[in-house]
Order: C-alpha cells, then sequence, then structure tokens
C-alpha cells in the first residue's frame, strides 16, 4: 500500500522435512553444490511424543537458506502415489495442480544455469525439463524427497508496465472473485474495466479508443 514501508529483505530460508537425509545432502551438498552451513541437534526438543530431530540448512546463495527436517523414527502414513514426501495425493488429482508447488533459485546467467544444469545432469537426478518463460529460462528437477526445484535466470529485466499490468491482474481477481464461479473471461473483463477507470492517472496517456463504427 502506498506509504508503507517495504521492509523485508527476502528469504531467509524455507523448509520442508525429509525422510532420506542421506540423499537429500548427495542431492543438494554433493551434486549441486549448496555448503552445509548451519544444523541443529534438536534432542528433545518437543513433547513426549515428538521425536529427536536434526534440522539442518544449505546455502542457496545471497545469505538464504534451504532447511531441512529430519526426524529420528517417524514415517508418516502414506496415502496418494502422487506428490512428494510431505504431501500425497491420489491418483485422480491432476499433475498441473500436484506439481504447482516448486522452490525457485536464481543464479545470475546463462553460463550459471547451465553449469548447475551439467551438475544435474551428471547425477541421479538429471534436468527433467528447460524452458523460457516470458522473461525467465529455468531448468526444473525433482529431488530425492519429491519435491521440485526449479534453477532459473533472467532473461531481461521486469519493467515497470508490466509490474503496473500485475496490480491490475491482481486488483481484477479479487473483484471477480466475489462472483459464484470466477472465469478468466470474468477477470479479463474486469480488468479492462480498471484500465479505463486508472488510464487518466498514468503518466503516460492511453490511446484513445475508437468509438462507433471501425473506419480504415
Ligand atoms: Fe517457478
Amino acid at each position: 500500500m502506498a506509504g508503507t514501508p517495504h521492509l523485508v529483505r527476502g528469504v531467509d530460508h524455507v523448509a520442508y522435512p525429509t525422510l532420506d537425509p542421506a540423499a537429500t545432502v548427495a542431492f543438494y551438498r554433493d551434486a549441486l553444490g549448496f555448503p552445509v552451513v548451519h544444523s541443529i541437534c534438536a534432542a528433545g526438543w518437543g513433547p513426549a511424543d515428538h521425536p529427536d530431530f536434526i534440522h539442518f540448512f544449505f546455502d542457496i546463495g545471497n545469505g538464504d537458506r534451504l532447511a531441512f527436517f529430519y526426524y529420528f523414527g517417524y514415517e508418516p502414513p502414506r496415502r496418494g502415489v502422487k506428490g512428494d514426501v510431505y504431501a500425497r495425493f491420489e491418483d485422480d488429482v491432476p499433475d498441473f495442480f500436484v506439481s504447482s508447488r516448486h522452490l525457485a533459485i536464481h543464479v545470475d546467467g546463462e553460463t550459471d544455469l547451465m553449469e548447475y544444469r551439467r551438475r544435474l545432469d551428471s547425477s541421479r537426478w538429471p534436468v527433467e525439463l528447460q524452458v523460457q518463460h516470458e522473461t525467465i529460462e529455468s531448468i526444473y528437477t525433482h529431488d530425492p524427497n519429491g519435491y521440485m526445484v526449479e534453477i532459473t535466470r533472467a532473461l531481461r529485466p521486469v519493467t515497470p508496465q508490466e509490474d503496473l499490468d500485475a496490480n491490475l491482474t491482481i486488483d481484477a481477481l479479487l473483484d471477480v472473485l466475489r462472483a459464484d464461479r470466477p472465469t478468466m473471461d470474468a477477470l479479463l473483463a474486469r480488468k479492462a474495466e480498471l484500465i479505463l477507470e486508472r488510464a487518466a492517472g498514468w503518466a503516460v496517456p492511453a490511446p484513445k479508443l475508437a468509438t462507433g463504427a471501425p473506419t480504415r
């Protein structure tokens, strides 16, 4: 919101459970080369039914860290065949939903992205997909826990116009979510209305929209 200081400074750490800490270390430390930077031996920290656990961290650059919990002797009940060790789903849940949750780590450029591609391709976890999106190029694989990992580079800076567009999209989404069945068509129509409402306040005048019969 305007005037609200933006005080946060990126990701300190994201944390996941693992049932296979040996493979997790093999993937992140040995294959990718992310140093282990911190670990906690949490013996008897929790209540009586809480297993002892190890909480360990990998440096993912920029002072940010990826952390794991390993709980001695705990095996969660296995339900479903899709997903990762934290979230499992039955076969009728579509792949687009199951694979939507992931961690993306950025690198400075193409050379570095290809270096991580080389490291993964020579490991037990080769790159599954390399793709260019609108503004980024990414490689993807799944770690030994089933978590999708993306490594990405910027193809170009995101422009202020794209940030403006993002805010229009989200404001339109919030408006159409009040409908019984929100749709993309409704969102796009609402977004067009918001553009017309707000265009007068933008620094660069919006082009005049044609009215009446089209002219050649
Ligand atoms: Fe992503």
